[in-house]
């Protein structure tokens, strides 16, 4: 079959590889319909992820036609048409059981990436996501084995189209959680930093559970012009507003909002300092959202944070936030514990996230899809691959 695989930064390439085979009784094989390239794929593009091999399978979301199952799969069938989590899990552990499927114990033989383990398990497996996720084979392939399919794929009612539904793998969960994290609620006040694919999902879902005022900062027009359009945020490009935070205080009363979601992560812009110590791995990741965040937010209020990152930061200010009162509430998404209700707001016609695409290609054209979306070229916002072409 035809996957894109990753040789090293910036080098990867769609090439032939061997069909995916079931391994374990809980599996099935997936024949991809759809898949996109998500903001995470492109730490691993620009090699800042350790421990990917050269030909590893990329691509965390994705959905098409189950095509064979395991002899212990008994929630689906050859047919069925389901979009799948891209976190693996076993659905019977301590942390599956309480619908915390991110942290699942039992999926990840990886290392996982907390420095200052001591003995505690690693958290879920992902697909295409290195090998201290598990090194399981992505799905931005032609087919993709899925494990543990009695627990995370989700079947897809007839009439809707793949790109209705194809981003319940990823970033729609992960938006409607941080918003959900956040507390945000009718006539809540949120600011949301960068308005990337997960930026664009968190506005929809604040929009969706009433939120009053939204702030949105990054520094691409066209992606703030979106999301203005589209979400009615007050955009706040940090290329011209020098520092968001004070923007923010002098438009809420200088108190603040209610809750701030770092949708950036590590690789944040606008420290060269920082950046410069990144790059040097003196430091784990970039601060400066996280200080603006806690800058922008009221007392009491709530930094949820979806952005990913890795290791120290020295700059962190937990000062400021304790003055505060603030709440954090981080991590990879339980994405099985929401898609089920984002795909009834879905089929009701309260979230249309196609909306943010702005790029079709073939998988044979994948390399130039991560490069089109690392580059922000063609004002690109997010980018679907299809491995039968053309749609
Ligand atoms: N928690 C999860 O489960 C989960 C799931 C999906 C993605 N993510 C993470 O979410 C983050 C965003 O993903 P994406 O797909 O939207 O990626 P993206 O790279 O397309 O978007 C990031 C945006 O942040 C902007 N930005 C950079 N520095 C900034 C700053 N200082 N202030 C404000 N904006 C800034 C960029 O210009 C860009 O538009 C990534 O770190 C990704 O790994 C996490
Ligand atoms: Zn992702
Ligand atoms: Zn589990």
């Amino acid at each position: 079959m035809k996957a894109l695989t990753y040789h090293s930064a910036k080098d990867v390439r769609v090439e032939t590889v061997p069909d995916p085979i079931i391994q374990d009784q809980q599996d099935i094989i997936l024949r991809v319909t759809a898949t996109a390239i998500c903001g995470s794929d492109l730490h691993i593009y620009r090699g800042k992820i350790p421990q990917m091999e050269s030909g590893d399978i990329l691509g965390h979301e994705f959905m098409g036609i189950v095509e064979e199952v395991g002899a212990g799969v008994t929630h689906l069938k050859k047919g069925d048409r389901v979009v799948v989590p891209f976190t693996i899990s076993c659905g019977e552990c301590f942390f599956c059981n309480r619908t915390l499927f991110a942290a699942c114990e039992n999926t990840n033989p990886g290392r996982g990436t907390i420095l200052n383990k001591k003995g505690v398990r690693s958290g879920a497996g992902l697909f295409g996501y290195s090998h201290l996720y598990g090194g399981y084979s992505g799905g931005q392939a032609e087919y993709v084995r899925v494990p543990k399919a009695n627990v995370g794929p989700l079947v897809i009612p007839h009439g809707l189209k793949d790109e209705q539904v194809l981003f319940l793998s990823d970033i729609l969960p992960t938006g409607y959680q941080a918003v959900v994290n956040g507390k945000v609620g009718p006539g809540s006040s949120v600011a949301i930093f960068g308005a990337g694919p997960v930026g664009l999902m968190a506005a929809a879902s604040a929009r969706l559970l009433g939120a009053e005022q939204i702030f949105m900062i990054d520094h691409h027009p066209y992606r703030l012009d979106f999301a203005q359009a589209t979400y009615g945020v007050v955009p706040i490009n940090f290329d011209q507003v020098e520092d968001p935070a004070e923007f923010i205080l002098g438009q809420t009363d200088f108190r603040g909002v209610d809750a701030s979601i770092d949708a950036v992560g590590f690789e944040a812009k606008g420290s060269m300092l920082e950046t410069a110590l990144t790059e040097l791995k003196l430091e784990g990741s970039s601060g400066k959202v996280l200080r603006q965040a806690i800058a922008a937010t009221r007392r009491g209020g709530v930094i949820s944070v979806p952005g990913v990152y890795a290791g120290f930061i020295h700059g962190f200010l937990f000062g400021d936030a304790f003055e505060k009162g603030l709440s954090f509430a981080t991590g990879q998404t339980h994405a099985q514990r929401f898609m089920p209700e984002l795909l009834a707001y879905i089929l009701e016609g309260k979230l249309h996230p196609e909306v943010i695409i702005t790029h079709h290609l073939p998988l044979t054209e994948a390399a130039r899809g991560y490069e089109i979306f690392e580059k922000r070229q063609e004002d690109c916002r997010k980018v679907v691959l299809t491995p039968a072409g053309p749609v």
